[in-house]
């Protein structure tokens, strides 16, 4: 059993001065409290004690080449020594651009921010300018930041959800203004039938459909058919002239260099990237078509920042795009990750009964989701409400104690770090967990 009693001391002092002891809210919820890191290298992570994790959580996304990949500290020690923020336009931005124009297929025009809340919140901004209509439609499970206008509905217990056709816009935190929840329209994921009905009775106040192109944040469930319902969604927002806008926080450089929507071919007016784009360096991009993003160019939309597009994060952002591009990286987070969602299926089974453990493994495989339940398959939100949320909880915990570093919701992402030894080395592991586990422990 790992010691974390530094880590607790060091939780209990940063608990007098940091509110929680954290600086976000996600940070809360390892256990047996949020433990101190001291060092990440490469697909490694070390705490303040002294315990060395096989990383899997690659800090919720960002870093896709691994922690602290040489090239990457390279360009942004360079860029550092140049300069850091110069309230004015720098090359690197521009060659930025420049890429990611040739690489992602709606970036006709962009801007950077340095979350992907912020770039979010622009989206709606510039798709309200556009239409000149106030609503948007979200999907229950997915997240586009915290930010007030996306801070409602998320989460929710399922007894709360209200009907499935026209479920409850729930708040996801105290402090919301009176009101907040009036442009919000919510739906199930995956049921064009429902889309379009309701943007048939919404089209006139409708500004935008926004969605993650995976839904990542629960589940990682993918668009059904497997992009016809996200080719419906672009039929529906063009009929109807409402913007498309793919929230690619997480698939974005992960699924494709451009994103999900090179990957299934379906491309909105507006897209947000974040995560992965500089290795964990603060920077996203709100990007789109011209049409969408004109009322930026000109100036009738603010979008501002006084921390946006630094020399260090855009050199990461490039030196990151170098190393995916060079090294042919997408191949190997496919195959890493369908070999570890497949080793894990076969080693959930009970050592006694040989029976399988109820767990659905689901997800492209540079990221996929792992819960317990015996759905063969999740389509939606309201599917996830029915895994074992505890008995999960236990598993990472015993995971943890052997040396593997999970997120605690389900998701696991995959690093150009990772080996075909890790993935092996982490499904044994497993294997000893579940039939542990299966002992009721
Ligand atoms: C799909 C999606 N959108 C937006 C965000 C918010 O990004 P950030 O945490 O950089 O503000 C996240 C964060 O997890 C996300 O997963």
């Amino acid at each position: 059993m790992p010691s974390y009693e530094k880590s607790k001391e060091l939780h209990e002092r940063a608990s007098r001065v940091l509110a929680g002891g954290v600086s976000s809210e996600f940070r809360r919820f390892s256990t047996p409290h949020p433990l101190f890191y001291a060092k990440g290298q490469g697909n490694r992570i070390v705490d303040v004690d002294g315990n060395e994790f096989l990383d899997f959580t690659l800090s919720q996304g960002p870093l896709i080449l691994g922690h602290s990949h040489p090239e990457v500290l390279a360009a942004v020690a360079k860029a550092s020594a140049d300069g850091q923020l110069f309230a004015g336009q720098h090359l690197l931005e521009l060659e930025l651009a420049e890429r990611l124009n040739r690489i992602i297929p709606c970036a006709e025009l962009m801007r950077f921010s340095l979350s992907g809340s912020e770039a979010d919140h622009a989206a709606i901004r510039v798709a309200r300018a556009v239409t000149g209509r106030d609503k948007f439609l979200r999907f229950e499970g997915h997240y586009h930041g915290w930010l007030d206008e996306m801070a409602q509905g998320i989460g929710g217990a399922a007894e709360l959800l209200g009907p499935r056709e026209r479920p409850n816009v729930i708040s996801w935190t105290k402090g919301l203004p009176a009101g907040n929840d009036r442009n919000c329209l919510l739906l199930p994921w995956n049921d064009l039938g429902l889309v379009e009905a309701t943007v048939q009775q919404h089209a006139h106040e409708l500004a935008a459909i926004i969605t993650e192109p995976v839904m990542c944040n629960s589940g990682c469930i993918p668009p059904d058919a497997p992009s016809a319902f996200l080719r419906g969604l672009r039929e529906i927002c063009d009929r109807y002239d409402i913007a498309l806008i793919f929230d690619e926080v997480i698939t974005g450089f992960r699924l494709a260099l451009g994103g999900a929507q090179e990957y299934y071919g379906v491309t909105p007016d507006l897209a947000v990237f974040g995560k992965a784009m500089a290795s964990g360096y603060p920077i996203s991009v709100l990007c789109g078509r011209k049409r969408f993003m004109q009322p930026i160019a000109d100036g009738t939309v603010i979008h501002a920042g006084t921390m946006n597009s630094g020399q260090p994060s855009v050199a990461a952002a490039l030196a990151t795009l170098n190393v995916l591009e060079r090294d042919r990286v997408h191949e190997r987070l496919f195959a890493l990750g369908q070999r570890l969602m497949w080793g894990l299926r076969n080693v959930a089974c009970d050592p006694v009964t040989l029976e399988p453990v109820p767990i659905l493994l689901q997800g492209p495989g540079p990221m996929f989701h792992a819960g317990f339940t015996p759905l063969e398959k999740a389509r939606d939100y309201r599917d996830t409400l029915r895994y074992d949320k505890p008995r999960y909880a236990r598993f990472v915990a015993a995971m943890q104690e052997r040396g593997i570093r999970l997120i605690g919701r389900g998701l696991w992402y995959i690093s150009a770090a990772h080996t075909e030894a890790d993935v092996d080395h982490a499904i044994s592991v497993a294997g000893d967990v579940f039939s542990r586990m299966a002992d009721g422990n």
